[in-house]
């Protein structure tokens, strides 16, 4: 809940099965850390959520350097899935996080669906774990990451046999590198996804004219930021009307209108990511930001704002594919 001026509230907390939510925005995996790392610059308790950076059974270095690049409006990485590995996440990381009052929600990457699972199994052990989001989207790595998540049955999949471990809230992440996301959703809805979060990063690259070679030592990166806003908004429109579990938005989003407009589209609730590199504080913004628009426009519960887009004057063409 956020106060308004003159005693009232604006209602923004919600929840996903057995996770609450304090209000609609949480920090996007791999822009946050593990939740630990940036408890100086912002009170983490603030926030809606924090997904913390994809984790895999064993520790990953990611790819070499250059993996970074800032293009127009937008981030272009190819990271390779970095982390410290499931194990050191339970005993380094876990014993801080439980002691703050943030709903965590735990990604998890892999290269084959026994590796989700056993990491899955692993933190199926941890108290203070309020649910889980599955990265079958990440657009940097050889193994695993897009070969699973452009291909519907192994969403359907790995979906299936992660379900059947755990009674935790499951959010699976979608690429927006697909021709109908909406087939994705479904495939995660039909077999149990608590949420599907939308999206990951699109492909794209960078290239230095001059030496004639490209930025990123991988050649290509995923692509995030402003620059990707309306992408994300369409994917989330679409996938929203394809299925009845929520939708979280992720894509762009600097300020608590742009989140709005996620909320329109059809978002429960969305997630801050690349501009939390700018000022990490960026989500606790955006969530006050959203509360004050709410104020402005006499909107006392934010759930009213989901899919209340007034599409009246217009037709998509993702209806046809519906
Ligand atoms: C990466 O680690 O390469 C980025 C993670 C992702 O896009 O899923």
């Amino acid at each position: 809940m956020h106060k308004r001026s003159g005693g009232d509230v604006v209602q923004s907390a919600f929840s996903i099965g057995s996770a609450e939510f304090k209000n609609r925005v949480l920090v996007a995996s791999g822009t946050f850390g593990y939740g630990d790392e940036c408890t100086d610059a912002v009170d983490i308790a603030q926030l809606g959520g924090v997904v913390t950076k994809s984790l895999s059974m064993k520790p990953r270095d990611g790819n070499p350097p250059p993996r970074i690049v800032e293009t127009t409006g937008g981030m272009l990485n190819s990271i390779g899935l970095a982390n410290i590995g499931v194990h050191r996440f339970i005993a380094e990381k876990m014993p801080f996080l439980r002691t703050v009052d943030v709903t965590l929600i735990v990604n998890i990457a892999a290269s084959t669906v026994d590796e989700y699972c056993a990491v899955l199994d692993l933190l199926e052990g941890e108290e203070g774990i309020d649910g889980y989001e599955i990265n079958i989207s990440c657009p940097n790595v050889k193994e695993g990451g897009l070969n699973f998540g452009t291909n519907c049955q192994m969403t359907s999949e790995i979906t299936r046999r992660l379900r059947a471990r755990t009674k935790r809230p499951l959010f699976i992440k979608l690429t927006p590198n697909v021709t109908h996301i909406a087939d994705f959703a479904r495939a995660a809805a039909d077999e149990g996804a608590d949420a599907v979060s939308v999206m990951n990063t699109l492909i794209g690259m960078a290239i230095n004219a001059r030496t004639r070679r490209p930025i990123l030592s991988t050649v290509t990166g995923g692509l995030s930021g402003p620059a990707v806003k309306p992408v994300a908004l369409a994917k989330v429109y679409e996938a929203s009307r394809a299925v009845k579990i929520p939708v979280i938005g992720i894509g762009g989003i600097t300020n608590g209108v742009d989140a709005i407009e996620f909320l329109l589209a059809g978002a429960t609730a969305v997630q801050v990511g690349t501009a939390n590199f700018l000022d990490p504080a960026a989500g606790v913004r955006v969530a006050r930001e959203m509360a004050s628009f709410c104020e402005e426009q006499k909107v006392s519960d934010m759930s009213t704002l989901v899919a209340a887009l007034d599409a009246r004057t217009g037709v998509s063409v993702l209806d046809s594919w519906l």
